[in-house]
């Protein structure tokens, strides 16, 4: 089927635009949206007729934009009407109520927040989690050792007593959401900034002793749309959550850095988890009594995989996006802020990969720094081109040209200033968040001992002002916390790091002025001497400098060269760079929470989305390829046979294991294989960020089809500036999900547990 013969794409592009621009004006008043939704559901109807009809090439030139209903993280509780009514015309069959209701089981009872930072969801009713394998990845790590190495070999608990606890592991489901924005602002009116803080507060506080909750459950107000919007959101803890399996890395993490944050995928990135409760299904600290936990719903899992034009949607925990930027901020961070980053990070990685291709032990010690720190390198890469390429800057002034012809015209005076203002700050925004760029990507992110130190003063600060007591209790619980640090540590691999981000740091930020030779010696010798002398290279030297009381081992570290340094820095942050920060940030945030209520205000007629906060959204779209550049055209599934096309034998990213290629060789796929192939991955145009990682994405019906993971290259810049056209989230395909669990680890228990289904047939 054709991307032109499905439900939407066969609407007829004059009548939506035509009603559309009438829907427009009629979206102004409560009783003309009813109307509103009343015309975008006669043109469903108009459109399901249509289905019955043969396509000619004149109904593909006529076909909808229907990307306009693509985009936004969308507030579960209020999906009745414009987002109902959308997701209708994508091809839905659900209504709000079945993705998001507090009376009855609903989907959001299957979706939690995994950790705090990924998402996950419930796939039988035994509690069974699914989330991916790069979210598990710290779990299933520290199940390992050398002889048992499931990051490397993978893991499949043979029955419940195989589920390994992980102890400080939680998951949180929503209870409800709701809008209280009104009850918030009340008393508000005319209030100075300041004072705004204040009443604020005391309504939140009087909100949440409106709700009576049960044990182990958590109220909050959360500040939504730049602090236009509240949220009250009851929340919901477990804490016995064991690991259940996971493939190896050569299928979770297939195609590793080369491939991250790119299409054509072939990731099989996912991992298994039980939440535990007590005897009463309730919530509980790890206990060997608990039983698995009985969810109100759980996804059922559809085997019959998706195709271009199918409906998508995504429920998770999106962390952050900034869509409301004005375009001088877009430019900052095109041209000023994401370069310096990218150029500090690619100096250390490239000298982490040179040690790590010389040898062994690095490279293991390596691996999982090395593919944290080149994420967001390459995010920050693909971010800016695509920023570049949309021309973001360019269509943003376009759209702050017309707000401010409409701002005359409606004599609409308080918003005058904005971008005045927004110009003067990011002025000064821009110098002092990127000093503080410096510091967080040297100090914190990339030299391993700058960032042990930057710890120790945090200790010394704990030292100085609560006293020898709480400094003993820290201490202890720092070198406890440091002997993984040390596993994983090589001083000569760090000097050199030190030495190239130190001169790039002060040859930035220069306290003297010389000659670039001369500084890049001085750092070298700075760097020779720091690392020779320092007790802080190795884990025996951390616990003798730290023996003793607060004032000993303070006097001792002082006299530390690393520790000089680092200490020095440190303070710097604290009293400069932070401060300096935020004096800017929270004028900004004045201004950017004015221009996102204007925003609303002066365009009626546009879609807004709050943006992400890491609380619980829905985003939908369609499985979709995308023409990445001119003359060329992604298909949106990828199969097994890639895996075998992309194999390097022996590879730490290409490896391909003898069973998979057994399997794939027998063509031994069970009920999970499509025209006789092994579906892997597949993309949509669903707007998703860091932290939707593990997202259920379910079809029409809220049966689970995928696991989404990740992002198209081209598309990273989705946290700014959305476009349906070439943002795409990637996902695993669940039928390879469940090929792995079944053939490839031999585990049916697991897949009986689950219900699988046959939504098309
Ligand atoms: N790009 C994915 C997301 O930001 C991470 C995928 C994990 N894999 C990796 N090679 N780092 O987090
Ligand atoms: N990989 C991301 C995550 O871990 C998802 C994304 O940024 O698209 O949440």
């Amino acid at each position: 089927m054709t991307e032109f013969q499905t439900l939407s794409g066969l609407i007829n592009k004059y009548i939506y635009n035509n009603q559309l621009s009438v829907l427009a004006t009629l979206r102004e008043t409560k009783l003309m949206k009813n109307l509103y939704y009343l015309l975008l559901i006669s043109i469903l109807t108009l459109a399901s007729c249509k289905t019955q009809q043969i396509t000619t090439p004149q109904d593909q030139q006529s076909k909808l934009d229907i990307t306009q209903m693509q985009g936004g993280m969308w507030v579960p509780s209020e999906l009745e009407g414009m987002n109902e009514t959308e997701m209708r015309i994508l091809g839905s069959n659900m209504s709000a109520s079945d993705i998001y209701d507090t009376t009855k089981p609903s989907l959001k009872d299957a979706v939690v927040h995994f950790n705090g930072g990924c998402t996950a969801e419930i796939i039988s009713d035994q509690g069974l989690l699914l989330t991916n394998h790069h979210c598990g990845y710290g779990a299933i790590q520290s199940h390992s050792s050398t002889e048992n190495d499931y990051l490397k070999d993978g893991y499949w608990a043979e029955n419940k007593s195989g589920e390994l606890p992980n102890p400080g592991m939680t998951v949180t489901f929503v209870v409800r959401m709701d809008n209280v924005t009104n009850q918030m602002f009340q008393g508000t009116k005319g209030v100075t900034n300041a004072d705004l803080e204040k009443i604020l507060n005391k309504n939140r506080e009087a909100l949440k002793k409106t709700i009576t909750i049960e044990r182990d459950q958590k109220v909050t107000v959360k500040s939504f749309s730049n602090g236009n919007q509240f949220y009250l959101i009851v929340t919901e803890n477990f804490k016995d959550i064991r690991f259940v399996g996971a493939p190896p890395s050569s299928i979770g993490k297939f195609g590793a850095d080369t491939d991250n944050w790119m299409w054509p995928r072939h990731s099989g990135d996912f991992s298994l988890f039980r939440i535990y409760a007590d005897k009463n299904n309730n919530p509980a600290e790890y206990s060997k009594d608990n039983v698995p936990y009985k969810p109100k719903h759980f996804l059922p899992i559809s085997l019959d995989g998706v195709e271009t034009g199918d409906f998508t949607l995504v429920f998770g925990f999106p962390g952050r996006t900034d869509e409301y930027l004005p375009a001088v901020a877009i430019n900052q961070i095109v041209h000023k802020l994401n370069p310096e980053k990218i150029a500090i990070r690619e100096t250390s990685l490239a000298i982490m990969d040179k040690y790590m291709r010389k040898d062994e032990k690095i490279k293991l010690q390596y691996a999982s720094k090395f593919a944290g720190i080149a994420n967001y390198w390459k995010k920050w890469i693909g971010e800016s081109q695509g920023l570049i390429q949309s021309k973001a800057v360019e269509k943003k002034r376009a759209l702050e040209t017309e707000f401010q012809t409409i701002v005359k015209e409606k004599g609409l005076t308080q918003y005058n200033t904005i971008f005045s203002d927004f110009n003067k700050l990011y002025e000064e925004y821009g110098e002092a968040a990127q000093a503080r760029d410096y510091w967080v990507e040297v100090v914190y992110r990339n030299v391993e001992l700058l960032n042990l130190t930057f710890r120790l003063y945090q200790l010394e600060q704990t030292y100085k002002n609560k006293g020898e007591k709480a400094f003993a209790k820290a201490r202890d619980e720092f070198v406890k916390g440091k002997e993984g640090f040390y596993k994983n540590f090589n001083a000569k691999l760090d000097q050199e790091v030190f030495a190239k981000l130190m001169y790039m740091y002060d040859a930035r930020y220069p306290k003297t002025r010389i000659s670039e030779e001369y500084r890049v010696k001085l750092w070298n010798e700075s760097a020779e001497k720091a690392y020779a002398n320092t007790k802080l290279t190795s884990y025996d030297g951390l616990k003798r400098v730290l023996k003793g009381t607060g004032k000993q081992v303070f006097e001792n570290l002082n006299k530390d060269k690393a520790y000089q340094i680092g200490s020095a820095y440190s303070e710097k942050f604290f009293k400069e760079l932070n401060p300096n920060f935020y004096a800017v940030k929270d004028k900004l945030d004045v201004v950017q929470k004015l221009y996102s209520k204007a925003l609303q205000e002066v365009f009626p007629n546009k879609r807004f989305f709050p943006d992400a906060n890491s609380t619980l959204r829905v985003t939908y779209g369609q499985v979709k390829g995308y023409s990445p550049k001119d003359g060329m055209e992604y298909l949106p599934v990828s199969y097994l046979d890639g895996i075998i096309e992309k194999y390097v034998p022996g590879d730490y990213e290409f490896d391909v294991s003898q069973k998979l290629q057994d399997l794939y060789a027998t063509k031994d796929y069970g009920q999970y294989h499509y025209n006789g192939k092994i579906p892997v991955n597949f993309i949509g145009t669903n707007h998703t960020t860091g932290g939707n990682s593990g997202s259920p994405v379910l079809d029409a019906h809220g049966n689970l089809i995928g696991l989404n993971f990740d992002r198209v290259w081209e598309g990273t810049m989705s946290d700014y500036n959305y476009d349906a056209n070439i943002c795409r989230n990637i996902m695993v395909d669940a039928r390879y999900i469940l090929f792995i669990i079944d053939k490839y680890a031999g585990a049916s228990h697991l897949i009986d547990e689950m219900k699988l289904v046959h939504p098309k047939k």
